[in-house]
């Protein structure tokens, strides 16, 4: 099918920005403006078409190593946005993260050195054109939209630049200032306007993608989701590939079998935007805490409903956690609005929770997942044969 990869592209990656909310307690919009910002630079560079999508790519993605780079402990004693980039785990795993995404023209490490100072003097003492073209456009776009989400000045902002403009590469640098001398350049990146102004800028690609492509690209997010919390850190993978045999068990046709993994891949998604200090809490939730936990599948249905072609995905993504008396959350979904696909994810979401281990708790084998299931079917929240399919699917597992 034809694909606007964009579109899917700044849905999803509006995801990490939530990571950051997490650590700043507010939203940036970081991914966003930064790839604004490069976007700008790379058009006063008179870049090609091909290359400013795949900058702007490049762009979104920056920080999605920003997650798996953080230790749990260190999660909440993070003030700023600055303290939350300056530590090079952050570029390694991110770079490490995006190897299946299909860029036009992949470039090795432009993420791993989006981070390095032209002088040499950054985390990895690379120096000037040994820094890739895009990682020295981002490191400047990076550095101005951290000072200008934190309320910096514009004219503060560019003073900050020159002090430091050792760190940039000179035509970078020299773009950079031509363009700050417009007021336009810095309302274009206010976040009432910067998602608008950054698809104006932004070639369309429209590709001929099969969903086993775009697979590639929510496999990348599913790792995000499943670094943010240490405690259930492959359940989304876990997922994916049980979904996978199940899919094959049911001889699911090609389109449906990748929708699905893509469903699995993303059902947490919505989990992103639930903090830690909830999402990790030792003991009881009390209600206010469960409410919002239980949003997660409804951000979930928000950030991916919008584009086009994931219509199913958003059915059996979005419903992991309703059941078929309509007791589930968010909505209350009952057996006459579940198809069969909502139903198999959210057996597996039950069954691959169960046999994980958990901090109050063991891994169950699967004889005490699938008895417990069974008791699920009885009481009428899940399907009885996806239950029994998957107790013979996965027994010697
Ligand atoms: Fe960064
Ligand atoms: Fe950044
Ligand atoms: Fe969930």
């Amino acid at each position: 099918m034809l694909f606007n990869v964009n579109e899917l592209l700044i849905s999803l990656s509006k995801t990490l920005d939530f990571s950051e909310k997490e650590v700043l307690h507010n939203n940036t919009n970081h991914g966003m403006r930064v790839a604004y910002i490069s976007a700008r630079i790379a058009h006063a560079l008179s870049m090609s078409d091909r290359h400013l999508f795949d900058l702007i790519s490049y762009s979104l993605l920056h920080d999605n190593g920003v997650m798996a780079s953080l230790q749990n402990s260190s999660r909440f004693q993070l003030e700023t946005e600055i303290s939350m980039e300056m530590n090079s785990a952050h570029c390694i795993e991110g770079e490490k993260n995006i190897e299946t995404f299909p860029f036009l023209n992949r470039q090795q490490n432009v993420i791993l050195y989006h981070h390095e100072h032209y002088d040499g003097s950054g985390f990895f003492g690379i120096s000037g054109n040994q820094i890739p073209l895009y990682s020295r456009i981002i490191a400047l776009a990076d550095y101005v939209a951290i000072r200008y989400s934190l309320g910096w000045d514009c004219d503060d902002i560019v003073k900050s630049v020159k002090q430091n403009r050792r760190f940039f590469d000179p035509v970078v640098y020299d773009a950079m200032l031509e363009l700050s001398g417009h007021l336009e350049f810095w309302l274009g990146m206010d976040d009432m306007f910067v998602k608008n102004t950054l698809i104006s800028m932004m070639p369309r690609v429209i590709r001929e993608f099969n969903y086993k492509q775009i697979r590639s690209i929510s496999q990348i997010f599913s790792r995000v989701i499943d670094a943010k919390s240490p405690f259930t850190g492959s359940h989304s993978r876990g997922i994916s590939e049980k979904t996978g045999f199940i899919c094959q068990y049911y001889e699911f046709d090609d389109t449906t079998y990748w929708q699905m993994r893509i469903a699995a891949d993303l059902h947490d998604l919505g989990k992103l935007a639930v903090s830690n200090s909830i999402l990790d809490k030792p003991g009881k939730l009390n209600k206010k805490e469960t409410m919002i936990i239980q949003s997660h599948p409804f951000y979930t249905r928000k950030i991916i409903e919008t584009i086009k072609g994931f219509e199913n995905i958003t059915e059996w993504a979005s419903n992991h956690h309703e059941k078929l008396n309509g007791s589930g959350y968010p909505y209350g979904l009952n057996a006459n609005q579940l198809d069969f696909n909502s139903r198999i994810l959210a057996c597996v979401d039950i069954y691959q929770a169960l046999t994980e281990d958990r901090p109050y708790r063991k891994r169950m084998s699967h004889g005490a997942a699938i008895k417990i299931m069974q008791n699920m079917v009885q009481d009428g929240l899940i399907e009885p044969s996806v239950t029994e399919d998957m107790d013979s699917i996965f027994k010697d597992s």
